[in-house]
């Protein structure tokens, strides 16, 4: 039988995903937006390029959620995305409502299927999805990681004028000013970047990583930056859907690993088709762990945040156990 994976929010992450995902050929689509004949109207579009692009899968759009039923992966790309000026943290209360209404109805269709959370702010939208689906904490899989690490990995290449694909890196923590780049583990062709570039070049390499979307941001002025999150998202289905055990960055929850506890971060992981097969843990040194860690306190923050304004109103979105959320502790 042919994999199925459902892709909520038509905007442009969700249909660039599409795309991406029609050109792996890796599973059927199915792409649900609330926005009347949206995601109808861009699946046909996409496979009327299905002849040229040889696509041998079918994409379908629909206003309705039943149709995700029975998805292998659904990826909830759903909510607003950040304007010029807006932080992440500017959309909390927004798309917590959406993701969690959204992730309801998805684990209701596909009770098997791992989500990958994709709206911002992300780590906290991955709490708030994992609460309202009620699915296991290994299946619910922020999408950051491996977004955060291609750019890092592009602006070397760049900088050094190397090939893309020679490069690797690695960029950890929550998806926001607090991310944890490792330069320790960012090599070109296998040799560490801190032998190939002088200490101020990594620094601003470093920050620019950090200030990734935001650059992308101030740039589009009317949206955000959809492209390369999509191929990550893309890069994250097919480990998933291929069982292929693929060591990439994404937000897991953490249970004492790196000493966290609660909370989903960036941290690389094993990935396959049970979504986070393993928490990898990593040698860091003191200020890389320090770094993690004040990254989890932020997100601990905004997920309380949410905790108290789903506790005072009642329409915050269908939690699974309201007063489970003032007392989730670690199993
Ligand atoms: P967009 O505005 O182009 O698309 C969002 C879509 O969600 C719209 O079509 C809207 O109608 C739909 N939507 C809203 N409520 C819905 C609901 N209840 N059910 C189904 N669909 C619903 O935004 P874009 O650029 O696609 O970004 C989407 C989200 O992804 C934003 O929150 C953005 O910040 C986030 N993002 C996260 C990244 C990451 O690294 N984690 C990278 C890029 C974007
Ligand atoms: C990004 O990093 C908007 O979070 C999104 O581009």
């Amino acid at each position: 039988m042919r994999k199925k994976v459902s892709i909520i929010g038509a905007g442009n992450v969700g249909t660039s995903t599409v795309l991406y995902l029609a050109e792996k050929g890796v599973a059927d689509l199915v792409l649900v937006d609330v926005v009347e004949g949206l995601p109808a109207g861009k699946a046909l579009d996409v496979m009327e390029s299905g002849p040229m692009r040889r696509y041998e899968v079918d994409v379908t759009g629909s206003n309705d959620f039943a149709a995700t039923a029975g998805s292998d992966v659904v990826v909830i790309t759903a909510g607003l995305a950040r304007k010029p000026g807006m932080s992440r943290t500017d959309l909390l209360a927004a798309n917590s409502k959406i993701v969690s209404e959204v992730s309801h109805k998805v684990a209701h269709y596909s009770p098997n299927a791992a989500l990958i959370i994709v709206t911002n702010p992300l780590d906290i939208m991955c709490y708030v999805a994992l609460e309202s689906s009620g699915l296991a904490l290994k299946k619910v899989i922020g999408m950051a990681g491996v977004l955060d690490s291609t750019r890092f990995r592009h602006f070397i290449a760049d900088e050094l004028n190397v090939a893309m694909e020679d490069t690797a890196a690695l960029v950890l923590g929550g998806h926001g000013d607090t991310m944890v780049p490792l330069e320790r583990y960012t090599s070109v062709g296998g040799v560490p970047i801190t032998e190939l570039l002088p200490r101020e070049t990594i620094d601003r390499l470093v920050d620019r990583t950090r200030n990734g979307g935001a650059e992308i941001v101030k740039l589009l002025k009317t949206g955000s930056a959809f492209y390369a999150p999509s191929a990550s998202i893309a890069e994250m289905v097919e480990a998933i859907l291929k069982d292929s055990q693929r060591i990439l960055p994404v937000a897991a929850y953490l249970r004492g690993e790196y000493g966290i506890w609660d909370v989903f971060l960036g941290v690389p992981a094993r990935i396959g088709a049970n979504g986070v097969e393993e928490v990898l843990e990593l040698n860091l040194t003191e200020e890389e762990l320090k770094g993690l860690h004040r990254s989890a306190e932020e997100v601990r923050a905004a997920v309380e945040e949410w905790k108290k304004m789903v506790s005072s109103a009642p329409d915050g979105g269908p939690v699974r156990d309201r007063a489970k959320l003032q007392f989730r502790r670690p199993s």
